[in-house]
């Protein structure tokens, strides 16, 4: 369990984390999402303790961070956000390097069991640096969950990918969520809704959301209705609902969009409307925003 509490980090006058606090609960896959510069990475070397904060607190398994540092790299896997990897080594000889910086026992088990689980037994002998950067950065999340850590701290591991070298990491990462607690940070939308349970998402170095993915989806949405409807009915006459937009219209088919003057569910209105009117509707439904809008709406205050 992650427990992070007022945490404040200044680079000089620069104010990179203000006063961020959140839990990430046991067994959660938690989306860590902002734009660039929002204060991602700086919270997430406080969490694994390679950085001080300024003031806070976090706790790890109830342990201090700050206080603790050792037991709590224990506890963490930590995929920095630019892997450093060594580039003459092959991945085998890195994790064995790893592995005995780790005080890890049995080292050959853990990097072959590690490896499998990764996808790496192919280029376990080759060096990093002809990797591609899919299999780098499987190499660095293998180095994270090599000594077997139940907190897994993702920085942006899809960055730089290709399309399926992304997918793939996705996998990768929703099989590592079956067993561990997982925050991941991304500054790329879609990727919060394939691989998170929940979403926290941060801007200036603020939190301005943390809910599941649908409650904020529902929570932000919109009482925007859409209509599509055949018939007479000029779209202009639902204006009694609120500010209509025509969306299409096509031999007789009107599709339009109304958005209502306060904030309000218009649904069954409309429907009595239609059927007052002997109307036929076809579809009647409340416009859901992207995920990108709600980004765009929480980043925008
Ligand atoms: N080592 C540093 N020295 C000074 N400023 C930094 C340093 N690292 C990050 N910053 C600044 O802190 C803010 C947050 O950066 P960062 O945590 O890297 O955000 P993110 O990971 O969300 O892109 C940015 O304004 C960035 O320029
Ligand atoms: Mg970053």
């Amino acid at each position: 369990m992650i427990e992070v509490s007022s945490l404040v980090k200044y680079y000089g006058d620069i104010r990179a984390v203000d006063g961020v606090s959140f839990e990430v609960k046991k067994g959660e896959v938690v989306g860590f999402l902002g734009p660039n510069g929002a204060g991602k990475t700086t919270t997430m070397q406080i969490l694994t303790g390679y950085l001080n904060p300024t003031s806070g607190r976090v706790l790890i398994d109830g342990i201090d961070v700050v206080e603790e540092p050792v037991k709590v790299k224990e506890r963490i896997g930590y995929l920095p956000e630019n892997t450093p990897l060594y580039e003459d080594l092959t991945p085998y000889d890195f994790l064995e390097f790893v592995a005995s910086v780790r005080g890890i026992g049995n080292g050959r088990k853990a990097i072959k069991e590690t490896a499998e689980l990764c996808g790496i037994m192919d280029v376990l002998y080759r060096s990093i640096g002809t990797l591609s950067k899919g299999y780098r950065q499987r190499v660095g999340i293998a180095q994270a969950i090599l000594h077997n850590p139940k907190i897994l701290i993702l920085d942006e591991p899809t960055t730089g990918l290709d399309p399926l070298q992304i997918e793939e990491i996705r996998q990768l990462i929703k099989e590592l969520g079956k067993e561990k607690t997982v925050l991941l940070s991304t500054h790329i939308l879609p990727e919060v809704e394939q691989t998170c349970s929940r979403v926290i998402v941060i801007n200036n170095g603020k939190i301005v959301a943390d809910s599941a993915i649908e409650t904020l989806k529902g929570e932000l949405s919109g009482t925007s209705v859409v209509v599509e409807y055949r018939g007479e009915l000029p779209p202009e006459s639902l204006s009694v609902f609120g500010s209509v937009q025509t969306l299409k219209t096509e031999d007789g088919l009107y599709s339009i969009r109304i958005t209502p003057h306060e904030s309000r569910d218009i649904r069954e209105d409309v429907f009595r409307f239609f059927k007052e009117k002997d109307a036929v509707l076809l579809e009647l439904y409340r416009e859901r925003k992207s995920l990108e809008d709600i980004f765009r709406q929480l980043t925008e205050q």
